[in-house]
């Protein structure tokens, strides 16, 4: 939507900037911020940026605008010298314009950190021949750094099934807070089903990037409660990644499943309108192909991460059919560690020689006391798991030796 004029002045743009991830994230709660698309008082930024990546020398930079713009990130290994500027892709030509914002810095030197700024060029009016632009937002100075594939060591977090407990996930990542990790995970049903996009910035986006996102990537796969709700077909825009996917870090190659809904597919509250019979097939195809890629075969450890674990929740249809589907692959692929959520109970399960030669670990959630943090650190020789509860104790953990 291009927006009707507005002239916000200078000092309110600025204000806006100067508690950008700060008061400015209280600010715009669900309400404020449907206010905000109808009656903006001024052009500002309502979340982000936001890291995503595969690794591989990319990174990619989400934020959003209330209103339509056009926008770019200025970025450089000097934080006093931005001079390097990066735009979302051209399509047939056309830089993007609106306000879901999508820039990938690539060609990253490894190891490197880098430092960057976004910025939102208000779209005020767009004729035919006249585009007039209103103010521009810059936001303050980030960095990351971006990973070298080949480091020795990988440690990331995995938060699932909060299911949008007020002020949860916030108490979860403080659990972590001043730690260095690799990535932030999560796992699914972070909701319980996509009504609106003030729903996905409140309930993630906001806090996500206030606690960690704009200086660390994250990586998020949808859970079962994830397709669900009439916004479900609207949130892949604001994620690099949400569905599956497979990288390398370090000593690790991670495999990221989406385990889709737990019904069947026929289910009356799905009104025939999806098929993730469909896509987990297409997934267990893509795995058999993936499992036989040296990045793959040659990792040190082979981690996968999937919302629905393969075992140990209900028999509903979706569990059983990933169960059929993946874990022949698995035990033939020696995948070292499944990782999961869904069944609201963290559990460790060791491998078991005539059924899945792989441990799953299960994260709970999403009441109190029942939440986890996971710790995962992987080296070339071994892989280490520690779960913490929501008070931040250590209730369990788990090692693994190289094969
Ligand atoms: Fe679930």
């Amino acid at each position: 939507m291009i927006k009707a004029v507005h002239n916000a002045s200078r000092r309110t743009f600025l204000r806006s900037l100067s508690i950008f991830g700060g008061l400015f994230i209280a600010k715009h709660s669900a309400a404020a911020l449907e206010g905000d698309r109808q009656h903006a008082e001024s052009f500002s930024v309502v979340a982000g940026p936001y890291l995503q990546t595969n690794f591989g020398n990319e990174m990619c930079i989400q934020w959003i605008t209330n209103a339509d713009a056009h926008s770019w990130v200025m970025y450089g290994s000097d934080p006093e010298d931005l001079h390097l500027k990066a735009t979302g892709n051209p399509e047939l030509g056309l830089l993007p314009l609106g306000q879901i914002h999508r820039v990938t810095l690539r060609n990253l030197v490894p190891g490197k950190t880098y430092y960057y700024r976004v910025v939102s060029k208000e779209v005020l009016d767009f004729q035919p021949y006249k585009l007039s632009y209103g103010d521009t937002l810059s936001s303050d100075v980030y960095q990351f750094v971006n990973q070298d594939v080949a480091k020795s060591k990988v440690s990331f977090i995995v938060l699932n099934d909060l299911h949008e407990k007020s002020g949860a996930i916030e108490r979860m990542l403080a659990l972590d807070a001043g730690k260095t990790r690799d990535f932030v995970f999560f796992n699914g049903d972070m909701f319980d089903y996509q009504v609106d996009e003030p729903q996905l910035l409140a309930g993630l986006l906001q806090p996500i990037s206030k606690a960690f996102a704009s200086n660390v990537p994250l990586h998020y796969v949808r859970g079962n409660h994830e397709t669900r709700g009439v916004f479900a077909r609207s949130i892949a825009k604001y994620f690099k990644h949400i569905g599956y996917t497979a990288f390398t870090l370090g000593p690790a190659r991670f495999i990221v499943l989406d385990t889709g809904e737990d019904k069947v597919d026929s289910h009356p509250v799905y009104g025939e309108v999806v098929d993730f019979d469909g896509y987990r097939e297409e997934q267990a195809q893509w795995f058999a192909q993936e499992m036989q890629q040296p990045e793959f075969t040659k990792a040190a450890f082979r981690v996968v991460l999937m919302h629905i674990p393969p075992f140990y929740s209900e028999d509903e249809h979706g569990s059983v059919h990933c169960a059929t589907l993946f874990n022949p692959l698995f035990n033939t692929a020696q995948v070292d560690l499944v990782l999961s959520g869904h069944t609201h109970v963290h559990k460790i399960h060791a491998p078991n020689p005539e059924i899945h030669r792989y441990p799953i670990i299960i994260g709970g959630g999403p009441q109190d006391g029942e939440r986890t943090l996971l710790r995962v650190d992987i080296s070339q020789e071994q892989l280490d798991v520690e779960v913490l509860n929501d008070s931040g104790k250590k209730i369990s953990e788990y090692r693994i030796d190289r094969h």
